[in-house]
């Protein structure tokens, strides 16, 4: 996938008021990610030719994630609309580039693969805008395709000013566009705000370019859950299930067995050998790898956390920043944290909790246990009720116990 002859514009200047947050939307997470690097990270396997986004609301921390990933930054203040954003972009656009595929910073869900099809769809029928659409079976709040009798695309209506009539269209304005850029220009300097919040409505850009009868098309998206954008708390909660729903699938198509599996929340770097079995409630959280053939039972939440082939963890176990070997086994209801580190075929039981300590190999704690900063050597057994607490004076010493020999 390659689209040297197009630029990106991702708009993310907004505040999301309907969210009714003091973070900016473009900052809300889904599916373990911000929205706007869910975006961002579409756009790149298409390997354009640049990623540019419009930030205003937080600028600050909106660009603080979107410079790491290589994206040019480009401030709306203040934001008077979506069409003033692309307004705002045209310099950082420059002249050379022929096509901008310009998409919203909350609608997360889209795929590359949807986008390269609307590029490819755009190009083929050197259309001035290819507008992605959606059938929707609950299309409120959403601008809406008009279309004419000959079914080519008349304009975008807002929902606010739809008519009677036009409310039960059920074809949406995903906001996701590809358009050719010397078209789009003059299209732009018509926008006026004549409507609900006196803004410069970049879907007006459409009526305009049919109306000068330029060729308009929409891309029906053939899964409508690509398009759905993030404007309420409702709307984030069911992108993050969607999100949710499509890494299990990922993960059962090699070889993740999962009961239950809508219960089960997985982020998107974690990795899941086959063969191995996520039981209902379990969140595998950040940079997770587990192995093959392992166990992860009922409600354990696992966070940053290593785990080798074959290893077996009880219900209710949480683990974050750990390392567990091959056929180690966790609990029920332990608790390990910052590096601990349980060698092969070591044993930690009901209420242990182990921080930043090492188990050697077959070493056992199984028993209302604390070990801190100790070093427990293999096959050693560790009494129920033992505390490793070597804080003294300001100084942590470290406790070690001989290898069983
Ligand atoms: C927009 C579309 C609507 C479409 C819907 C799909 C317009 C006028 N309406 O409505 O037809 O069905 O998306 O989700 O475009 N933004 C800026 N600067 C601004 C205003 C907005 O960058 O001045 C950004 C927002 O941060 C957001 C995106 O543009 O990422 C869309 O804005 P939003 O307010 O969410 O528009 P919708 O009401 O969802
Ligand atoms: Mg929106």
């Amino acid at each position: 996938m390659a689209l040297p002859d197009f630029a990106v514009v991702i708009l993310a200047a907004g505040k999301g008021t309907r969210l009714k947050s003091s973070l900016a939307k473009a900052l809300h997470r889904a599916g373990g990610r911000t929205l706007v690097e869910h975006v961002v990270r579409a756009c790149q396997r298409l390997k354009p030719r640049a990623i540019i986004a419009v930030v205003g609301h937080q600028a600050a921390d909106v660009s603080a994630i979107l410079k790491p990933l290589g994206v040019q930054i480009i401030v709306q203040e203040p934001q008077r609309g979506t069409g003033h954003a692309v307004l705002v972009a045209r310099r950082a656009l420059g002249s050379r580039i022929k096509y901008a595929i310009i998409l919203p910073g909350d609608a997360p869900l889209v795929r590359s693969e949807t986008l390269a099809e609307l590029a490819r769809l755009h190009q083929q029928h050197a259309a001035a805008a290819t507008i992605l659409s959606a059938e929707l079976a609950q299309p409120a709040g959403y601008g809406r395709i008009v279309r004419r009798e000959d079914g080519s695309v008349e304009a975008i209506v807002e929902d606010s000013a739809l008519t009677d009539d036009q409310r039960s269209i059920n074809e949406i304005n995903s906001s996701i566009y590809a358009f050719t850029i010397d078209k789009l220009w003059p299209a732009l300097a018509r926008l006026r705000p004549v409507n609900a919040h006196r803004e410069l409505y970049l879907t007006d850009a459409i009526g305009f370019l049919r109306a000068g009868g330029e060729a308009v098309q929409a891309l029906v998206a053939a899964d409508a859950d690509e398009v759905l954008g993030c404007n309420t708390r409702a709307d984030l909660a069911e992108v993050d299930l969607a999100f949710r729903r499509r890494k299990r699938a990922e993960l059962m198509a090699v070889g993740v067995s999962m009961l239950m599996p809508e219960s089960i929340l997985i982020d998107p770097d974690v990795t899941v050998g086959p063969d191995t079995l996520v039981e209902p409630g379990v969140q595998l959280l950040g940079k997770s790898r587990i192995g093959a053939g392992c166990t992860i039972r009922t409600g354990s939440i696992l966070s940053d956390v290593i785990v080798e082939d074959g290893a077996l963890v009880k219900p209710y176990s949480v683990i974050s920043s750990s390392y567990l070997s091959a056929e180690t086994q966790v609990g029920p209801f332990a608790h390990l944290r910052d590096s601990a580190r349980l060698l092969k075929g070591a044993r930690v039981g009901n209420f242990v909790e182990v921080k930043k300590s090492i188990l050697g190999e077959r070493a056992k704690a199984m028993h209302l246990t604390y070990l801190g900063d100790a070093r427990i050597g293999s096959e050693t057994n560790v009494g129920a009720g033992t505390i490793t607490c070597n804080y003294r004076r300001r100084r942590l010493h470290r406790c070690g116990v001989n290898d069983h020999k």
